[in-house]
């Protein structure tokens, strides 16, 4: 999969095709959406408009745990299909470690035998869950998406993927820029040391450690910055003074506390 992609979360629906039209224009291949997020209709719009050949795009979408089980997982499966327009998606994701997902993920594994589901793999499993889903089935998830940045880097996360054979894929590079994060001094200074910004620090450090980025932003000047990460280095000294910004926490919530796996579970997306 592309090192570098586009995610779409929180663009409401009717910008969706704009801007994924533009982020296709911008050189954009990659594009990450989710049932939940209202918007597959759109994202499939704008690839068909772009008259880019589907061989050249990766296209990821996820299934929501209202939706997990076996019968549903398909159903639900083919709907965001027909939503984006496509005879299959590059990755198919479980969107979060909540309900009936093993059952899903038995559909997914039949998905991906049939060539509609190209990759299939799993979002916001921390790696007890992972561990466990991969020891009882047969496909190892090609994909973990986590929430991956300056603030919460998930080192010891990445080494349990890499030991499995599993890509690490960042959600909210740019922590959303909580935490002042595009104010940072230790961030700002590095971007001066390299005529950069601190959103390119960020996505070239990440890049960097192998971890796959799909930063969202609905400005075609951040977009085009944002895919301009391939012409400088990090040092070791700045990767290491990145890695001491680590606070090793969420800077959202955990998939773990009880309160949210409730408001996660309740949330329906149709
Ligand atoms: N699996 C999951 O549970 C999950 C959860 C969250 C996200 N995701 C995926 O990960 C993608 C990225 O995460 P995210 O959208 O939550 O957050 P993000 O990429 O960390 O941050 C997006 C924010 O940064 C701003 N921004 C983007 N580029 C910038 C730049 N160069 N300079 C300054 N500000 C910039 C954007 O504003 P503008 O748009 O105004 O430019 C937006 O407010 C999502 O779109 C989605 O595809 C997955």
């Amino acid at each position: 999969m592309p090192i570098l992609g586009f995610g779409v979360f929180q663009v409401p629906e009717e910008l969706t095709e704009q801007v994924v039209s533009d982020a296709l224009a911008a050189g954009y291949r990659s594009v990450d959406t989710a049932a939940s997020y209202g918007n597959e209709a759109a994202v499939g719009r704008a690839i068909a408009e772009s008259g880019i050949p589907r061989g050249e795009l990766f296209v990821t979408t996820k299934m929501w745990i209202q939706h997990t089980g076996e019968v549903t997982a398909r159903r639900e499966f083919d709907k965001s299909l027909e939503r984006l327009g496509l005879d299959y998606v590059d990755l198919y994701l479980i969107h979060q470690p909540l309900g009936d997902y093993y059952s899903s993920w038995h559909a997914m594994e039949k998905l991906h035998g049939e060539g509609l589901a190209r990759a299939i793999g799993v979002s916001n499993f921390h790696s007890d869950r992972l561990v466990d889903l991969i020891t009882h089935n047969e496909i190892v998830p090609a994909v973990n998406q986590i929430e991956t940045h300056p603030f919460f880097q998930r080192r010891a996360d990445q080494d349990v993927m890499r030991e499995h054979g599993v890509q690490i894929e960042s959600w909210g590079p740019f922590a959303e820029g909580k935490n002042d994060l595009f104010d940072n001094p230790t961030l700002a200074a590095i971007a001066d040391a390299h005529g950069s910004s601190v959103a390119q620090v960020v996505l070239r450090w990440l890049i960097q450690r192998g971890v796959v980025v799909i930063p969202k932003s609905v400005r075609r000047d951040r977009m085009a910055e944002n895919l301009d990460v391939f012409g400088f280095t990090l040092t070791d000294d700045e990767m290491t003074r990145i890695a001491a910004l680590d606070t090793g926490r969420t800077a959202f919530f955990d998939h773990r506390d009880p309160a949210m796996v409730t408001w996660l579970g309740g949330r329906r997306v149709d």
